[in-house]
């Protein structure tokens, strides 16, 4: 198949950023790194290592796509995307981010293709760099990948990489943007939470978050979210610390670049927001959850996660209950990436009550998604 490279319409990056002296950095991502009028990064992999100007180009411009508090906007232009492609290549269940990657990608004009997993050449052992370096073969501009190893959209990005060689008729690597990869990063998630938490405490002109104090709660130790939460909000000035039970908190989660705490009833009254995570059981015993991430050292035995996850004693003293709600800073907003487990993470008249941003984050994701994906695949270039 042809795909019609002549219908695509140049996509042109603003100028929202100029950044003396930042080049490539390791942010994990081909053609990484922000030069003074734009952004140059061609995969988002991570935000871990990216700086606070290349976060807020993204911000910036997911700011462009949203139009006040209750809508997204289809692009002020024309459709920047017409005639590209984007692949979504999703290994592991999900509803928000599938559906928001899809949704942005046809706001901006690109066409769609969904890889059904259940029914591909993966049930034949086709490897995930095979399948990744024969859909790229077929022209597509982009690829968001979601799998359960940490790691995987990395490896994706290289074998893409790797392979791309016009001089050998290759063609193109696409870009890649990863969707979640195990308990590694989660950075279009990382990019939507910081911009609810601006947006709720008047930052969106600079999405400078200094001086403002954020909980993530309950399962760090298993969550991608949380990492990318950390880098995105250390980097544009917020104070993290991450409160759960030592089995899903350890102390080396703080090698992060965020405090660490057990009592959720002394952070809370302190906070401008807190992150609730999902109990992620089905990470619990995956084999990977033996393997020590986050710096070094942050296992924990699956026993005592097990232990410490049990519903009844978690969600007396850290689920988000509404008396504990009821002690929030006035203003301060209360966030859950989704899915919910209503009863125990977060009580049910708190995820639908007047603090929370649930609903806000996912519909910010579409904006972040489509700033994501018009970012990097213009820095590919218009013959890319
Ligand atoms: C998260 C995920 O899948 O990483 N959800 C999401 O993308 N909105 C969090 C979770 O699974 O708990």
């Amino acid at each position: 198949m042809t795909m019609a490279r002549s219908r695509r319409s140049p996509v042109t990056v603003p100028a929202v950023s100029t950044v003396p002296g930042a080049g490539a950095r390791d942010g994990g991502a081909r053609g990484a790194g922000v030069r003074p009028g734009g952004w140059t990064r061609t995969s988002l992999l991570g935000l871990e290592g990216l700086s606070a100007e290349e976060l807020r180009v993204l911000l910036h411009r997911a700011r462009a796509y949203t139009g006040g508090p209750d809508s997204v906007l289809e692009p002020e232009a024309s459709a920047p995307l017409r005639g590209r492609f984007v692949a979504t290549l999703f290994f592991e269940d999900s509803t928000r981010t599938r559906l928001s990657f899809a949704v942005a990608a046809q706001r901006l004009g690109a066409q769609v293709i969904d890889l059904a997993v259940a029914s591909s050449s993966v049930n034949k052992g086709e490897t995930i760099t095979d399948t990744a370096t024969n859909v790229n073969a077929m022209g597509v501009d982009a690829m968001v990948v979601r799998h359960r190893a940490s790691g995987a959209a990395v490896i994706v990005d290289r074998a893409v990489g790797a392979l791309a060689d016009p001089a050998r008729r290759r063609g193109p690597a696409c870009t890649v943007v990863n969707a979640g990869d195990g308990r590694h990063e989660h950075p279009t998630q990382g990019l939507l939470d910081a911009y609810t938490i601006a947006e709720a405490h008047q930052r969106l002109e600079t999405f400078d978050l200094s001086g403002l104090r954020v909980a993530i709660v309950g399962d760090v130790i298993s969550s991608r979210v949380a990492r990318s939460d950390i880098a995105a909000l250390t980097a544009l000035g917020a104070e993290v610390v991450c409160v759960g039970p030592p089995a899903l908190v350890p102390p080396a989660i703080a090698s992060l670049g965020c405090a660490v705490a057990h009592d959720l009833d002394a952070v809370l009254p302190g906070v401008d927001a807190v992150q609730v995570l999902r109990i992620q059981f089905e990470r619990h015993d995956d084999g990977e959850a033996r393997r020590p991430e986050g710096g070094g050292g942050a296992g924990g035995t699956g026993e005592a996660r097990r232990t410490a996850a049990s519903a009844r004693e978690f969600r007396e003293c850290f689920g988000l209950s509404e008396a504990r709600a009821a002690r929030m800073r006035p203003g301060a907003i209360v966030m859950h990436p989704g899915p919910i487990n209503r009863g125990l993470e977060m009580d049910a008249a708190v995820a639908d009550g007047p603090r929370s941003a649930v609903l806000r984050q996912v519909g910010h994701g579409v904006a972040i998604r489509m700033a994501v994906l018009e970012l990097c695949i213009g820095a590919r270039g218009p013959g890319a």
